[in-house]
């Protein structure tokens, strides 16, 4: 996998087109990938990965939170890459998966060469599109998931996410955090940037400097479920009319901030029935920003955007927050690991903010974290169209490789040689 600058390994990218396509098999029927968090396809995923890293000589260990780890190049402290493999319901194929085929081969290639030991990992439970928090897995191997956690947590079919694990043949409460310094020198993630600016700007690699922060709030309204061809317009408690002022206003929210965002992309109504005013709905709110003043003022606003027009019609609400994380600068010595690993192959970068979330921002509560995007065309995601040129990934991986070995070497207090 060597070769001059932005040269790629054709192999590299036909081995990555045709697990990406395999991998985009496991997965309910339907458009587009769905594989939930802590599903039984999440677990087909996973063992279809570590049948990859075993063929590669790994040894492959699974936790009880279901993160899959595959190790490379025995020894600790160790170098760790990966992603995650679950999906959105009607997602891409390339969110997660890209950035876990993408580890094998990075590790297949630079394995022996490291001083450091080297681990791929696939972490469980990334999307937060099944219980409203993200990167469940990757919390729980860092030791950072709140205790109790997963008993609260609820899917639509109203399931814990403890009870989807167990039923997965999981443990999470039996998982011990493992992926922290010493033993972790650093992570690096590669991942699609499911955003716009590398095409807007002709630029096929990022950095990631910040991953935004997210707040999600389960917000739910109670009204009074009554005849809907009985009941005259006035007086009504319509839980569905008051949400969607709320939803509005939380666009509205969203607007007002500069980098910020703000979506309810959920909503259940109950009963859902034709003929009956809606007695209660149930929505999650998304407020997410680079930074973290504007992201707590946002979620203040939307707040007190809640209340006002649950109080003028008289309507309950109650709000739960289900995560808040604060936006994560990532590890300076990492990003400049994988920015000087660009220039050495003549290849331009962009430093740029991640407005999705990722392991590496809980990975790097705990240990050097970083992420090295390429380019998401039209910048769609989480979504059937999601796209991404394999040819992109095959050369981050080749950057990617260059940079594990200015990691390895610097961790062991090397000056890393010219490559
Ligand atoms: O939703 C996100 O931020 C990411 O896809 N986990
Ligand atoms: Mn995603
Ligand atoms: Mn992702």
């Amino acid at each position: 996998m060597s070769g001059p600058a932005a040269a790629h390994d054709p192999r590299t990218a036909a081995r990555l087109t045709e697990r990406l396509a395999e991998l985009a098999t496991i997965s309910t029927p339907g458009p587009g990938v769905s594989r939930l968090a802590f599903g039984p396809l999440e677990r087909a995923a996973h063992e279809r990965v570590a049948g990859w890293g075993s063929k590669d000589g790994a040894r492959v260990e699974v936790d009880a939170a279901g993160n899959t780890v595959m190790v490379y190049a025995e020894g600790e402290p160790y170098l760790l890459i990966g992603s995650h493999l679950d999906s959105v319901p009607a997602g891409g194929r390339y969110d997660g998966a890209a950035g876990v085929v993408a580890a094998l081969e990075v590790a297949r290639a630079v394995a022996p060469e490291l001083g450091l030991g080297l681990r791929v990992v696939a972490f469980s439970a990334e999307e937060g599109a099944r219980f409203g928090r993200p990167c469940l897995g990757s919390e729980l191997a860092t030791g950072a998931s709140p205790d109790g956690l997963l008993d609260v947590l609820r899917d639509t079919d109203g399931r814990t996410a403890i009870e989807v694990a167990r039923e997965s043949g999981l443990d999470p409460t039996g998982c011990v955090a493992w992926a922290a310094e010493p033993a972790v020198a650093a992570f690096v993630e590669l991942h699609i940037e499911q955003g716009r600016v590398l095409e807007r700007e002709g630029v096929r690699l990022g950095v990631v400097d910040v991953v935004a922060g997210a707040t999600r709030l389960a917000v739910e309204l109670t009204g009074r479920p009554e005849h809907s061809g009985t009941t005259p317009m006035d007086g009504r408690l319509d839980a569905l009319t008051a949400m969607a002022e709320v939803v509005l206003a939380v666009e509205a929210t969203g607007r007002a901030t500069r980098h910020g965002v703000a979506t309810v992309g959920h909503l259940e109504v109950v009963p859902n029935s034709a003929t009956t005013v809606p007695g209660a709905v149930r929505a999650v709110v998304d407020v997410r920003d680079i930074d973290a003043g504007r992201q707590a003022t946002a979620v203040a606003d939307v707040r007190a955007a809640i209340a006002a027009i649950a109080a003028a019609r008289g309507i309950g609400a109650t709000i739960a927050v289900l995560a808040d994380r604060p936006p994560v600068m990532l590890s300076a010595w990492a990003r400049r690991a994988l920015a000087e690993a660009c220039t050495a192959r003549g290849l331009p970068f962009r430093v740029l903010p991640s407005g999705a979330g990722h392991d590496a921002a809980v990975l790097a509560l705990t240990a050097p974290a970083a992420i090295l995007f390429v380019p998401t065309p039209q910048g769609r995601s989480h979504s059937p169209d999601e796209q991404c040129d394999v040819v992109d990934l095959a050369v981050a991986c080749e950057v990617m490789a260059l940079a594990l070995r200015r990691l390895d070497a610097t961790a062991r207090g090397l000056a890393a040689e010219e490559t």
